[in-house]
């Protein structure tokens, strides 16, 4: 029989994977966006797959009714909890609206599971950003978490409390512990589409120079399509549990862009240091990058690194795209929006 899945956060990038994903496996999926004064549906457009979800309005700061009477409305077999207040940058300025959506929103559809049906698979997205100020290299399932932000202070929070619901009211909830993943469907301010989409305009003469914060920080950069179907694979376990996803390696910010600048057709080379610090193509002489502290964070994470052994050995998930191929793909993807427009 056809499964019918809810996905919140559709209009993201992960729940546009996610539900393309889903679609694929025959799936029925009702999904839920905010009411927003302009749509935004550019990145169900670009998956080709806005007439194929059924939307309906949801936002997760309504009350646990809001969802209950959605759950009682369709047979629900699958709940993907994606929509977040997911930019860590901003929780410094909105600690409160980012723990109300983030922690308690997710609180809320828990509790809408457990009036309305217990047999409910549920998904919450948890993140790495949890492991904050790391306490070991590689970070897995048992490495304690250390939050350095209130956006992973508010993930932490949910975490917990989805491991709670499962403990003590036997939900079926897991949650996955991803590790950041891109794409071309990325937010342009989250850096790495920063960079391919401010250096493929510079490329295109639309913008003179990419100014970002810290490049030392290091990140294990998956693609976010081979991310969502792991959050499929949790849900089809008998037990519910928590898994890490991630590829295992890490580079810094500055590799990052040394990768897509030369994929360009650049040559970076770096001069000056801290705050002073400039990225000049070598060829032309151009300062293309600059360093601005405006983009620094008041705490920051410095090194990520991933180990998913578990969900190898438990789901069977690997990452099938590594860094270089993720790079080309946003770089391909940038390069032909900055052309068009
Ligand atoms: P994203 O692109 O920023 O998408 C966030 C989604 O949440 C958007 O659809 C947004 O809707 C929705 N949303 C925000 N506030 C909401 C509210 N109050 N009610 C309902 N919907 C709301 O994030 P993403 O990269 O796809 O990430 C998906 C999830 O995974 C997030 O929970 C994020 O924190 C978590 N995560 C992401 C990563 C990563 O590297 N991408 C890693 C670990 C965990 P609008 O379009 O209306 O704003
Ligand atoms: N956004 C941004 N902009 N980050 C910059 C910049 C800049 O100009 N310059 C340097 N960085 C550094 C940040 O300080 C951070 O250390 C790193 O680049 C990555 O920043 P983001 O791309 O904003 O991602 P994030 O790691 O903070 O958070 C993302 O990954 C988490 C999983 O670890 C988000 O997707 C979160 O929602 C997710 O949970």
């Amino acid at each position: 029989m056809k499964k019918t899945a809810f996905i919140t956060g559709i209009t993201g990038q992960d729940g546009a994977y996610l539900a393309k994903f889903l679609l694929e496996k025959g799936y029925r999926v009702i999904a839920g966006r905010r009411r927003l004064s302009t749509a935004n549906y550019w990145r169900l457009e670009y998956l080709d797959i806005l007439d194929k979800v059924e939307l309906v309005y949801f936002d997760l700061t309504e009350g646990a009714t809001g969802t209950i009477r959605l759950l009682e409305k369709y047979n629900i077999n699958e709940f993907y909890n994606l929509a977040a207040q997911s930019f860590v940058d901003v929780s410094f300025d909105q600690p409160s609206h980012t723990n109300e959506i983030n922690y308690i929103g997710v609180i809320k559809q828990l509790e809408a599971i457990r009036s309305v049906d217990k047999n409910i698979r549920f998904y919450q997205a948890s993140s790495s950003e949890m492991y904050g100020k790391v306490m070991e290299i590689p970070q897995k399932e048992t490495t304690p978490f250390y939050p350095r932000s209130p956006y992973a202070v508010s993930k932490l929070s949910a975490h917990w409390i989805v491991c709670n619901y499962r403990e003590s009211h036997k939900l079926h909830a897991s949650s996955g512990i991803l590790f950041n993943h891109e794409s071309p469907l990325r937010g342009e301010e989250f850096v790495t589409r920063k960079i391919t989409d401010s250096l493929a305009q510079i490329k295109c003469r639309k913008l003179d120079t990419l100014r970002l914060g810290n490049l030392e920080a290091l990140r294990d950069w998956g693609y976010a399509a081979d991310y969502v179907k792991g959050m499929w694979m949790m849900l089809q376990q008998e037990k519910p549990d928590d898994y890490v996803l991630a590829t295992g390696k890490t580079c810094s910010v500055r590799e990052f862009c040394e990768k897509a600048a030369s994929l360009l057709g650049y040559h970076l080379t770096w001069k000056g240091s801290k705050d002073q610090e400039i990225g000049i193509d070598t060829k032309t002489g151009k300062t293309i990058i600059k360093v601005d502290p405006k983009f620094y964070r008041p705490a920051e994470v410095d090194i990520l690194c991933g180990d998913s052994s578990k969900a190898r050995e438990v789901l069977g998930w690997s990452h099938t795209t590594d860094l270089d191929k993720l790079v080309e793909i946003m770089v391909e993807a940038d390069i032909k929006r900055a052309e068009k427009t």
